[in-house]
C-alpha cells in the first residue's frame, strides 16, 4: 500500500462520518424549522387574560362604561340617555369562555344584560345569554339561544337558583366539535348537541368575538309581558364584570390553527365530548325545577319538536316538565 492508498483509505470512513454528520445536521436543522413553524402557527392560541382595557374594546358609549381595580372590573351603564356593550378584541374558535357577572340590583324592570358570542358574518353563528331585569325581589330570567349558520329560534328561559344581583357568578360557554355547554357556576344548565351527521348546521367553523351590552327594552319579551315599564328615576342601572377566563383557541382566519383536530386542545379530550351523567342530571334538575320557557315544548312555534331537542344528550332534554 502506498502512503496516498493508505491515505485515502484513511479518508473514507472519515467521508461516511461527514456524510452522516451532515444528514444529522440536516435533520436538526429541519425539526428547529418545524418547530418554529408550529409554535409561530399556535402562538396566538391564548389571549392574555390582562384586563378589561387589554382584551376588550367598549364598542358603545364609553361614557357609560368605568373600568377599576386594574383593569380588572368594568361596569356598564344603562341610563335614560344610552346603554354602552363592550366586545373581545380578539375572535375565538373553541375552548373554553367564562366571566363573572353582577346583575343590576334592585329594580331592573326593562333593562337587558346580554352577554354572548357571535361571528357577525350573514349566516352567523351565535350562543346567547340574556339577562332580563325585573321590578324589585321579582326573579330575573335567564334566556339562552343558539343560532348555527344563520338559524336561531331557540331561545330556553330559566329562573335562577341564586339572586344574581347580589354577588358575582361565573357564566360561561364550552365549546368544541362535539358539543357546545352553558354553565352556570359551573353547573350545566344547556347542552347544544353537534348534529352535522344529520344535516343540522354547528358552530364550528365561524370565529366568534365576545360581546356584551346593557340596554333597554319595553317589548313583550323583556320584563313581565311588556307591561312593566322601566322607572327611570332608578337610573344609572350597572352591571359589573370582572374575572373572565379565556381558555379559548384565538382566531386569527376562519381555518386557523384552532380548526385542526391534531392540535390536541383539552377540550378535545374525551371527557369533554359529552355531558357525563352526573352533569346530564344537573341538566335535567335545572331544567325541571327552573325553566319557564322552551322552544321545543312551544308547540304553537314548533307543532313537531325540533330535531335537537330530541337528541341532545340522548333524548331527554328539551321536554322537562313543560308541555
Ligand atoms: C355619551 O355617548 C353617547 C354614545 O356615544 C352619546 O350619544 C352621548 O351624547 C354621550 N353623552 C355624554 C354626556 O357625553
Ligand atoms: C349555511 O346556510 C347556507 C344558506 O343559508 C347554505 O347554503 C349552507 O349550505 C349552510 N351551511 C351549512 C354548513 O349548513
Ligand atoms: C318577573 O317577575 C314576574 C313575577 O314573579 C315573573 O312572572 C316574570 O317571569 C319575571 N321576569 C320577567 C322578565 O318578566
Amino acid at each position: 500500500m502506498t502512503i496516498q492508498e493508505t491515505f485515502q483509505q484513511l479518508q473514507k470512513p472519515s467521508r461516511k462520518r461527514k456524510l452522516a454528520f451532515c444528514i444529522i445536521l440536516a435533520c436538526v436543522i429541519f425539526i428547529i424549522i418545524l418547530a418554529v413553524v408550529i409554535s409561530t402557527a399556535t402562538k396566538h392560541e391564548k389571549p392574555s387574560n390582562g384586563g378589561f382595557s387589554e382584551d376588550f374594546s367598549i364598542t358603545w358609549a364609553e361614557n357609560h362604561t368605568r373600568i377599576s381595580d386594574h383593569g380588572k372590573r368594568l361596569e356598564l351603564i344603562l341610563d335614560k340617555k344610552s346603554g354602552s356593550g363592550f366586545k373581545s378584541k380578539e375572535k375565538f374558535l373553541f375552548g373554553s369562555i367564562k366571566m363573572d357577572i353582577k346583575l343590576v340590583p334592585a329594580d331592573s324592570a326593562g333593562t337587558v344584560t346580554a352577554y354572548y358570542l357571535s361571528s357577525e358574518t350573514p349566516n352567523h353563528d351565535e350562543l346567547d345569554f340574556e339577562f332580563l331585569g325585573n321590578t324589585s325581589g321579582q326573579p330575573y330570567i335567564l334566556q339562552t339561544n343558539v343560532f348555527a349558520n344563520g338559524t336561531g329560534q331557540r331561545e330556553q328561559r330559566i329562573n335562577l337558583w341564586f339572586d344574581p344581583t347580589t354577588d358575582y357568578h361565573t357564566y360561561g360557554v364550552l365549546w368544541n366539535r362535539r358539543q357546545i355547554v352553558f354553565l352556570v357556576d359551573d353547573l350545566p344548565i344547556r347542552v347544544f348537541t353537534n348534529n352535522e351527521n344529520m344535516g343540522m348546521a354547528f358552530p364550528n367553523q365561524q370565529p366568534m368575538n365576545i360581546f356584551s351590552s346593557i340596554w333597554f327594552n319595553g317589548d313583550s319579551w323583556a320584563t313581565q309581558g311588556g307591561r312593566v315599564k322601566t322607572d327611570w328615576t332608578h337610573a344609572p342601572f350597572i352591571a359589573t364584570y370582572q374575572n373572565y377566563n379565556l381558555d379559548a383557541c384565538v382566531a386569527k382566519d376562519a381555518y386557523a390553527p384552532c380548526a385542526m383536530p391534531v392540535a390536541n386542545k383539552w377540550w378535545d379530550q374525551s371527557e369533554y365530548q359529552a355531558l357525563s351523567a352526573a352533569q346530564q342530571d344537573k341538566v335535567r334538575w335545572v331544567e325541571e325545577n327552573y325553566m319557564v320557557y322552551n322552544y321545543c315544548s312551544d308547540m304553537k312555534r314548533n307543532p313537531t319538536v325540533p330535531f335537537e331537542c330530541i337528541r341532545n344528550s340522548g333524548g331527554f332534554l328539551g321536554l322537562g316538565s313543560l308541555h
